[in-house]
């Protein structure tokens, strides 16, 4: 028995990782911990893979339906999903393996709401869950399991599942133990108020539980979690942060936001990273985030007490931020509260807490419809994530990125998106580098000119002032006009030649 797992009735199950995947066989749906590429199970994925592999070598069909809280990382989905042993995958992806099989139509592929995955599937939606693997940080003397740098939807996984098997990662910091808050909900109608009206409120308990008659299998492990490093903030997210600075300090001073803002929630990426850590220029203080991940520049905002408590689901940090969260861990514990996704993204929640909604983009269109997920209306890059929990029930809805990508040939405000993430409803404030467009209480038409004038790149705000010049004129109806023959053209354009630019 290792010190990582202190309950003799589960010390009991430890075994290989190859003979803890011999309990998933073809045509299960598998429910695997990981979120934003933390806390996600190293080795029974990979140990899966080869049975896979070994199969189709021996002509035979081998493919699963696998449930995830989000992204996870080239042990698990990249593994498997070059193998071809992924017939299903839900929700949040990021892989670059698994994307291309998803738009090459070989992985059907559900893009789902981050806080609705967990209440779906207690609901039955995605059918029985066979087998929940499991990655957690130890096993406590009596079975409690202290979970990892993730908790994601494995509260659900660890309920519903007809059989369980865990990994107990000893690289993880046995720190860890704390910082967690677990809360499950009831399906309705049986559900009661969450009672959790501060972001580091606790409403649950520490650990996860689990009936150990269904853990078949436990598995030491010892890995890191993915750590991909960040871009460097650059000139364009500075001054994207500089913009929404400039709007916080307004929004301050005309008394809509409190002076230390309200909880915040930043989004994955780059862009949010960067924009995250522009904030500090604000001189905003005693700040508090109620979000789904933590990445690099969050972290930094609590270790240097700008930001006093930060409630998420999962860290996301580069080699550099690990490194800084366990030479900390002491002090984090007190300010980080790691949740189920299902309570971090809770509609409740973020309405009642009035979460600030920091989330990048692919594009937007001129009245405000936005875009997350696919490159010209077909090819999906991640997916939705959290960003529509939050922007749908936050107190605002920020959506940000650069006004152009792949080097200047295509435009991120657009005549019409090609795919919609979150519609003109769900939208409080877009913003670009060259500005920021406040599309509160403004008309569609009143919103083509904020965001034409404030947000798009200067290359193409003249074709996009064309457009609606002439759409003002020629649409049918003028409550939202549109040339409906042009309104996808720039991206069709873009296909055939590369570029929006006419
Ligand atoms: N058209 C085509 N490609 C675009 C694009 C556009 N309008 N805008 C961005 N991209 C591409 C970039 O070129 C880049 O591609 P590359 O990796 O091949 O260079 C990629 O999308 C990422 O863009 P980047 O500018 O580096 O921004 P990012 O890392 O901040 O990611 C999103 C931006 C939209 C992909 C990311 O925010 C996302 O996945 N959002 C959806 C999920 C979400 O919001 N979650 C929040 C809660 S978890």
């Amino acid at each position: 028995m290792t010190s990582r797992i202190a309950c003799p009735t589960l010390a009991a199950r430890v075994t290989t990782a190859e003979q803890a995947a011999t309990h998933i066989r073809p045509g299960m749906t598998v429910g695997m911990s990981g979120f934003t590429g933390a806390g996600y199970p190293k080795q029974v994925p990979q140990a899966l893979a080869a049975r896979i592999g070994a199969a189709h070598e021996r002509g035979e069909r081998f493919g699963i339906r696998m449930l995830t809280g989000a992204s996870t990382a080239p042990e698990l989905d990249g593994v498997l999903a070059r193998t071809g042993g992924i017939d299903f995958r839900l929700p949040y992806q990021s892989d670059p393996e698994l994307r291309e099989r998803i738009n090459r139509g070989e992985i059907d592929y559900m893009d789902i709401h981050l806080g609705h995955v967990a209440q779906y599937a207690r609901s039955g939606f995605f059918g029985r869950i066979d087998v929940a693997v499991v990655e957690v940080t130890a096993i406590l003397p009596d079975g409690r399991l202290v979970p990892s740098t993730s908790v994601g939807n494995n509260a659900t996984w660890l309920e519903l599942a007809d059989t369980v098997i865990l990994e107990v990662n000893a690289e993880q910091p046995a720190g860890l133990e704390g910082m967690h808050d677990i809360h499950s909900c009831a399906a309705p109608p049986h559900r009661a108020p969450l009672p959790l009206v501060e972001p580091g409120q606790r409403i649950g308990e520490a650990t996860l539980r689990v009936d150990p008659a269904r853990v078949v299998a436990v598995v030491e492990t010892r890995g890191p979690d993915r750590l991909s490093p960040f871009a460097p903030p650059d000139e364009t997210s500075r001054r994207i942060a500089g913009h929404l600075v400039e709007f916080f300090r307004h929004e301050v001073a005309r008394g809509r936001l409190p002076t230390n803002l309200l909880p915040l929630q930043s989004g994955v990426g780059n862009i949010a990273n960067a924009v995250l850590d522009g904030l500090r220029e604000g001189g905003f203080e005693q700040m508090t985030a109620y979000t789904e991940v933590i990445q690099d520049a969050m972290l930094g905002l609590v270790r240097d007490g700008l930001i006093t408590i930060a409630s998420a689901t999962a860290l996301s940090l580069s080699p550099d931020g690990v490194a800084d969260f366990v030479k900390h861990i002491d002090a984090y514990r007190h300010r980080i509260v790691l949740r189920p996704q299902e309570i971090s993204n809770h509609a409740e929640l973020i309405r009642r807490l009035g979460c600030i909604a920091l989330n990048g983009m692919v594009e937007a269109d001129i009245y405000g419809n936005v875009n997350s997920t696919h490159v010209a209306g077909t090819r999906i890059i991640n997916g939705i994530g959290g960003s529509g929990d939050f922007a749908r029930n936050g107190h605002l809805a920020c959506f940000l990125t650069p006004s152009t990508a792949k080097g200047g040939a295509i435009s991120a405000i657009v005549p019409m998106v090609s795919h919609v993430d979150h519609t003109e409803h769900d939208v409080s404030v877009v913003v670009t580098e060259q500005g920021l467009a406040d599309l509160r209480g403004l008309s569609p038409r009143q919103r083509a000119h904020a965001i034409i004038e404030h947000c798009a790149h200067p290359d193409f705000r003249p074709m996009l002032q064309d457009y609606v010049d002439r759409a003002w004129v020629h649409s049918k109806a003028l409550h939202t006009p549109h040339l409906l023959p042009e309104a996808l053209s720039w991206h069709q354009r873009f296909l055939d030649t590369g570029s929006m630019r006419a």
